[in-house]
């Protein structure tokens, strides 16, 4: 492959049945070492353990595991340094470790690689990283319900119109908007913890496709690396991205419900609605307009959906009519992952960060509300004294068009004429038009009644923890 030294040149893991060097334009696309080098800390950890597994399968002597492991444990701290990746020769992380560990303990370092194949090495350290990811995230999103969980708390006694078809539905507390979007971060915790639990199968005793012909214990080697039992098949083991795809899916569905929750903000934040304040610190300006003050940690957040689908999708066509066992597709496996877990540990926090600092503007709220928002309450006044839900839904259509061509709000309208569309509408009519009284009405569970409000906040303190 190459005549420099051993100890400078690329580690080759494959020269043997090679004549002269790799085609250089080959090189870029075979390299991954500027993608896969995140992975030094696993590819340390699961080395370690595999060179414990060969001394239990009689493949190492104690003495030969102590040196490795010595070995190791200095290459590790190199790598903690960053210096060895500078101008690293070598083609991916695998390389890159080997080569060190012979700078550190010479030949030996030979024996590390016995039973083991970069298949079953990758896969492994891939589902490692995948484990502390899914964790590092589900942190993330807790922080993120806890910030929603904070402004639920303090938009109570807030009113503002809840939506559908973005056209004034029903009044809504603030908190119930809150929690709408807690709720949905919530199930996504739930998605990441399935991920996590599916990424805990060890591949590594698989070898290249066929498995180790050595006893290890892999019962062991998975209990000591935090994975919950080897895989079953070792053909399947080497190509199992599944979990990364489970990953993925729960990745670009925070990044759906961040979209929502960011064009909800975008909204809010507007002059037209004014709901919500954002606080400086999550805003900017424009280097034009001096009176801007854009909401761009919304913006942003609405933003990372379509990488988040894409990489889903990307994944998902990597995989796709892949033959049996190992193929090098699989290396482009961890930028689709690594990019979608970046995105969010960037946007997660700052969005985190943005509600916890942000505030309703209950008074633009009311401004806000227009009284057709109790057109439905008035039908269930009707309901209440006997009118069939139908019928009533009819009249007071009838009315909102009365209002409409009168060109006045609904609450406007004279007590006559509520009493001429539907006279069991009764002479109290008005009172009807009570935002509190509105809210309050919705009191099954999961509606926006304070105390059904107050149940959700209950629920969710308690499952966050
Ligand atoms: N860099 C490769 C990957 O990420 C490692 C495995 C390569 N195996 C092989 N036989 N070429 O998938």
């Amino acid at each position: 492959m190459s005549n420099e030294p051993a100890d400078t040149a690329a580690h080759s893991l494959w020269g043997g049945r090679f004549e002269g060097v790799l085609a250089p334009e080959m090189g870029p696309l075979n390299l991954s070492l500027d993608v896969d080098r995140r992975l030094w800390r696993e590819d340390v950890r699961a080395s370690r353990a595999w060179v414990h597994a060969l001394v239990g399968a009689g493949v190492l002597e104690r003495d030969e595991a102590e040196r490795l492991d010595g070995g190791l444990r200095r290459v590790a701290e190199r790598l903690e340094g960053g210096a060895p990746f500078a101008d690293a020769p070598d083609e991916d992380i695998h390389s890159l470790i080997e080569r060190l560990l012979f700078q550190e303990v010479g030949e030996l370092a030979g024996k590390l690689h016995t039973g083991r194949s970069r298949n079953d090495q990758v896969a492994t350290d891939l589902r490692l990283w995948g484990m502390g990811a899914g964790r590092d995230l589900e942190r993330d999103i807790t922080g993120l319900c806890r910030s929603l969980l904070a402004l639920a708390r303090a938009s109570v006694d807030v009113l503002l119109p809840g939506y559908t078809h973005l056209q004034q539905g029903q009044p809504i507390r603030g908190a119930q908007w809150a929690l709408a979007h807690l709720w949905a971060f919530e199930r996504d915790r739930t998605r990441l913890d399935r991920a996590t639990h599916a990424a805990g199968v060890l591949p590594l005793g698989s070898g290249a496709i066929a498995g180790c012909p050595f006893p290890v214990d892999r019962e062991a080697l998975a209990r000591s690396l935090g994975f919950r039992r080897p895989s079953e098949n070792s053909v399947d083991a080497v190509s199992d991205r599944d979990w990364a795809l489970d990953l993925a899916y729960a990745c670009a569905l925070v990044g759906v419900h961040l979209s929502r929750l960011g064009e909800d903000l975008v909204l809010f934040a507007s002059t037209e609605f004014g709901f919500l304040r954002l606080a400086d610190a999550y805003s900017t300006g424009s280097s034009l307009m001096p009176q801007k003050r854009n909401p761009d940690v919304a913006e942003l957040a609405r933003a990372q959906a379509g990488r988040l689908a894409g990489n889903l999708v990307a994944l998902l066509t990597l995989l796709k009519a892949l033959p049996s066992g190992y193929n090098r597709d699989l290396q482009e496996d961890k930028r689709s992952l690594f990019d979608s877990v970046d995105a969010l540990r960037t946007a997660v926090p700052a969005v985190a960060g943005a509600l916890a600092t942000s505030a309703f503007r209950p008074e633009r709220c009311r401004q806000a509300m227009d009284t057709e928002l109790l057109a439905t309450d008035l039908a269930e006044r009707l309901v209440r004294r006997g009118v069939p839900f139908r019928r009533s839904h009819e009249l007071v259509g009838r009315l909102v068009r009365r209002a409409e061509d009168a060109g006045v709000p609904l609450a406007e309208l004279p007590v006559d004429t509520f009493l001429e569309v539907a006279p069991e509408l009764g002479h109290d009519v008005l009172e009807v038009f009570d935002w509190e009284r509105s809210v309050e009405s919705r009191s099954a569970p999961g509606g926006t009644a304070r105390a059904s409000v107050q149940e959700q906040l209950a629920e969710a303190e308690g499952r966050l923890g």
